[in-house]
C-alpha cells in the first residue's frame, strides 16, 4: 500500500513519456507535479485542463534543467506549496541527430546539457531531502541509444549513457538511506521525438524491432511506477529495458 501523501515530480512531465509517467504516479495515489519550461506554460495549462477531464489531478511548475539555479528556485516552490519532493523522474530530454562530422558545439552542448547536466541539477537539490526523512525513488530516463550507441548521436548516446554512472554512483550513496536510483532506457516509443525522424529512417528501424513496432507511452510509465513504489526497496542501480527486445544486455 502506497503513502499517498508522497510528493512525485517529473520533469519533462507534459511531454510524451513524461505524461504517460505522470499518470501512472498518480494512479498510485501521489501528489504529482510536472515540471515544465516557462516558454511553454500555455500549452502546459492545456495539457493540464485535459489530464483533469481525464480523471488526474496534476500540478505545474516551471524550470529550466539546463540552469541549476531554476532547478533550486523550482525544488523550493514546490516545498512552500506541497512539501519535500520524495519521489523525482529525469525525463526532459532532446535530441540533435547530426553525423559528428557536422556536429557543431551548439549541438553538442545543448544535448549533454538538457540530458545529463540536468540530472545533477534536478537532483542536487531533492537528494538531501530524501536522505533526511529515509525515504527517495529516483528514475532516470535514459535509452536503448545510450546502451548500444545509435548513427547520428554520438551526443545522445553520451549523455544517456552517462546517466547510467551517475544512477549507479549514487545508488550506492542512497543504499543505506532509503533512497533508490534507478535508470529505465526505452526503445523507440511513438512520441514527437521519434516522430521527428524520416518517415524512412523511422519504418527502417521498425523493421529491426523483435516485437515489430513502436513503445507505447505508457509502457514506459509502468515500468516506471514499479520503480517508484514503496515496495521496491530492494531494487537499486538497475537498468530497466523496455524496448521491444531492441538490444538485450
Ligand atoms: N549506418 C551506417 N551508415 C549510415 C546510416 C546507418 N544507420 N545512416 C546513414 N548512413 C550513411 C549513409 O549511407 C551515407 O553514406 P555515404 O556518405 O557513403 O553516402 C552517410 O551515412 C550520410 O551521412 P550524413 O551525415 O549525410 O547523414 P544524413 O544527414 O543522411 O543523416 C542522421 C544523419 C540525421 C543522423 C540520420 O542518419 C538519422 O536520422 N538517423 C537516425 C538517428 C536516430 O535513430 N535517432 C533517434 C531519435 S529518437 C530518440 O533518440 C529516442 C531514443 O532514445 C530511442
Ligand atoms: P518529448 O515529448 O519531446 O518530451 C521531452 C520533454 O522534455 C518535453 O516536455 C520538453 O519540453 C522537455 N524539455 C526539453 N528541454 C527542457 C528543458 N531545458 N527544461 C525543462 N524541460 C525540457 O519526448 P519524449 O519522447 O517524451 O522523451 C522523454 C524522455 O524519454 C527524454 O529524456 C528522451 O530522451 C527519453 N527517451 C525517449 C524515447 C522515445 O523513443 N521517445 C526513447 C528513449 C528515451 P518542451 O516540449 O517544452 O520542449
Amino acid at each position: 500500500m502506497n503513502d499517498t501523501r508522497k510528493i512525485a515530480l517529473v520533469t519533462g512531465g507534459t511531454g510524451g513519456i513524461g505524461t504517460e509517467i505522470c499518470r501512472h504516479l498518480a494512479r498510485q495515489g501521489r501528489q504529482v507535479i510536472a515540471a515544465h519550461l516557462a516558454a511553454e506554460s500555455e500549452q502546459a495549462a492545456a495539457w493540464q485542463k485535459k489530464q483533469c477531464e481525464a480523471g488526474f489531478d496534476i500540478a505545474l511548475v516551471v524550470v529550466d534543467v539546463t540552469s541549476f539555479e531554476s532547478c533550486e528556485a523550482m525544488a523550493k516552490g514546490v516545498e512552500e506549496r506541497f512539501g519535500g519532493i520524495d519521489i523525482l523522474v529525469n525525463c526532459a530530454g532532446i535530441t540533435r541527430d547530426v553525423t559528428l562530422r557536422k556536429m557543431d558545439t551548439e549541438q553538442w552542448s545543448a544535448v549533454l546539457s538538457t540530458n545529463l547536466d540536468s540530472v545533477f541539477n534536478v537532483t542536487r537539490q531533492v537528494i538531501e531531502g530524501m536522505t533526511e526523512r529515509g525515504f527517495g525513488r529516483i528514475v532516470n530516463i535514459s535509452s536503448v541509444n545510450g546502451q548500444k550507441g545509435q548513427f547520428g548521436q554520438t551526443n545522445y548516446a553520451a549523455a544517456k549513457a552517462g546517466m547510467h554512472g551517475f544512477t549507479k554512483s549514487l545508488a550506492l550513496e542512497g543504499a543505506r538511506k532509503g533512497v533508490t536510483v534507478n535508470t529505465v532506457s526505452p526503445g523507440y516509443i511513438a512520441t514527437e521525438m521519434v516522430m521527428a525522424m524520416s518517415e524512412e529512417i523511422r519504418s527502417q528501424i521498425i523493421g529491426t524491432v523483435p516485437i515489430g513496432r513502436l513503445g507505447k507511452p505508457e509502457e514506459i510509465g509502468r515500468a516506471v511506477a514499479f520503480l517508484c513504489d514503496d515496495d521496491s526497496g530492494y531494487i537499486t542501480g538497475a537498468d530497466f529495458s523496455v524496448n521491444g527486445g531492441l538490444y538485450m544486455s
